[in-house]
């Protein structure tokens, strides 16, 4: 079986400082990365910054700094946001690197040579902020102003000399590869969308830009600039080091195993990126998975909005994990979501602290108190015990199946609702009443618990790493044994150990309104 798993988030525009949205769209590729690692597999995760292009230069001389300098100094804040998330990223790419240039000028020959660019004028509507040119049908006047439909920027008359790739020709070769790779674009929906939009037929795109110098400059025409997401998709390969495929990360990882994105950028990758891949005769990535946007008072967050939540405020708050369970448990993902102050305290408050963090405390407070802080053997499992315990076990192939769907919403349920479980069968079993008058009993509750919390913690895991961490080496499971296959074990608990010492999980949060 291949055992590699190659996924990315999109680069970002270092434009501003981070916002959710960015957060967003990492912590669900790290919760993934995660998973696949305790499943066993030799994960490789990207990150990086997308620094060229007319939007940074602007970007860049309305700050007085000459692109690079101002492109490393927020690059930067997106380096250090990853280390905010406790993002497990094996790899930080920026375009401005030099494994990227070398990278983004093999693709552009491999287009020269399979004869899929040709020089000529474009004339037609282009949006900065979006990186991305524009129908007529794609735009509408809003205050007298022409704005893009689907992102509500504004977009420019262009009219400059520019190479261009035969898009058009690739109509069917893309209807063929969706129709013969049905999680080829995911969720559903996305797909959908995707295949009208090119079944409408796709005209020829322009690839290179001349008024303006910060980019990639056309090998052999100088004068021309790259178009910014033909150089910034190839950082996908970039970081394998292509043009090396000799190379051990290119032969392991290509093609990727899953881009997580967002639904703003879906043509790019669902429509672009293929046809750019299938003229340089490379694999195309297994799955483009397009989730939804973070809204805050049902807009899209975002800095021109200016209605942002900072994640590193929330982190600075609450804590990191409980930002991350926050944002996959309140946001469905591949759907929109608002995220509120109110609702990010009740989640905290409910699921997390009362819930998860609740048994761990109660759980191992009543070991210290009644069993000399050792986990107990058990000597006979009831039916009850057993069923507790095998409802987990019997289900970890229907979780593993979960993820490798993208459905982290039914995952969270799933794992939330055995830890209510938990909870309600230690309250039922009552062990506090076994003490004196059949400690054998007692013994076999607590082993059957500690069990349930071991198997919740390597499960919740890839979500909230830093607590299950905490919640595991208290009994004494160390991290290299936080392992998917180490829910099916039943030896892994010590019983001659002593519990650790846990410190509060997660702080309950106070109203103070
Ligand atoms: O588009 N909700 O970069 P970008 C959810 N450089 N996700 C959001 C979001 C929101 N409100 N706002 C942003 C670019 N995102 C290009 C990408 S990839 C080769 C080049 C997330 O800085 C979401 O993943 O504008 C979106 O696709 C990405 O940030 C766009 O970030
Ligand atoms: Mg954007």
């Amino acid at each position: 079986m291949d055992k590699n798993f190659y996924i990315t988030t999109p680069i970002y525009y270092p434009s501003g400082k981070p916002h959710m949205g960015h957060a967003y769209s990492s912590i669900i590729a790290d919760i993934f990365a995660r998973f696949k690692r305790i499943e066993g597999y030799n994960v490789l995760f990207l990150t990086g910054t997308d620094e060229h292009g007319q939007k940074i230069q602007k970007e860049a001389e309305k700050n007085n700094k000459n692109p690079k300098q101002f492109c490393d100094e927020i690059s930067e804040t997106f380096r250090s946001l990853t280390k905010i998330l406790n993002l497990t990223n094996d790899d930080f790419i920026r375009t401005t690197e030099q494994r990227h240039y070398k990278s983004v000028n093999e693709i552009w020959n491999r287009l020269i040579k399979s004869g899929d660019i040709y020089l000529d004028k474009y004339s037609g509507w282009y949006s900065v902020s979006d990186e991305a040119y524009y129908d007529e049908d794609e735009i509408i006047e809003k205050n007298g102003k022409k704005v893009s439909l689907s992102s509500g920027s504004q977009v420019e008359w262009v009219e400059e000399e520019s190479y261009f790739f035969k898009l058009s020709a690739f109509q069917n070769k893309l209807l063929d590869h969706y129709k013969k790779n049905k999680d080829f674009i995911l969720p559903q929906s996305r797909r959908n969308e995707v295949i009208s939009f090119v079944k409408k037929g796709l005209k020829d795109l322009s690839i290179s830009r001349t008024s303006f110098s910060w980019g990639i400059p056309v090998p052999d025409n100088k004068k021309h600039i790259i178009y910014v997401w033909l150089d910034a998709l190839t950082n996908y390969l970039s970081a394998l080091n292509f043009p090396n495929t000799n190379d051990i990360k290119y032969k392991s990882f290509w093609p990727a195993n899953i881009h997580i994105i967002g639904k703003d950028i879906l043509r790019f990758h669902a429509i672009f990126w293929p046809a750019f891949l299938i003229a340089a005769k490379l694999p195309l990535p297994k799955k483009v998975f397009g989730h939804g946007w973070i809204l805050s008072d049902e807009k899209k967050m975002s800095k021109s909005l200016g209605n942002i939540l900072d994640p590193i405020d929330i982190v600075n708050n609450y804590g990191i994990d409980q930002l991350r369970y926050y944002l996959v448990k309140e946001v469905s993902l591949g759907n929109d979501g608002s995220v509120s102050m109110e609702n990010l305290k009740n989640c905290i408050n409910n699921d997390l602290a009362n819930n998860y963090g609740n048994l761990c405390q109660r759980v191992f407070s009543f070991i210290k108190k009644n069993c000399n802080s050792k986990i107990p053997k058990s000597k006979s499992l009831t039916t009850n015990d057993k069923k507790l315990i095998d409802n987990i076990k019997n289900n970890v192939q229907t979780l593993i199946g979960l993820i490798n769907k993208q459905n982290l919403n039914e995952y969270i349920k799933m794992v939330v609702n055995f830890s209510f479980e938990a909870n309600k069968y230690f309250n039922d079993s009552e062990p506090w009443k076994f003490k004196d008058k059949d400690p054998d009993r007692m013994n076999s509750i607590l082993y059957t618990i500690v069990e349930q919390i071991k198997n919740i913690s390597i499960l919740l895991s890839p979500i909230i790493p830093i607590s299950t961490k905490k919640v595991l080496n208290t009994i004494n499971i160390s991290d290299k044994d936080i392992l998917i296959e180490n829910i099916k074990k039943d030896n892994l608990l010590d019983n001659s150990k002593k519990l650790k010492d846990l410190d509060i999980l997660f702080k309950k949060i106070e109203n103070d309104n």
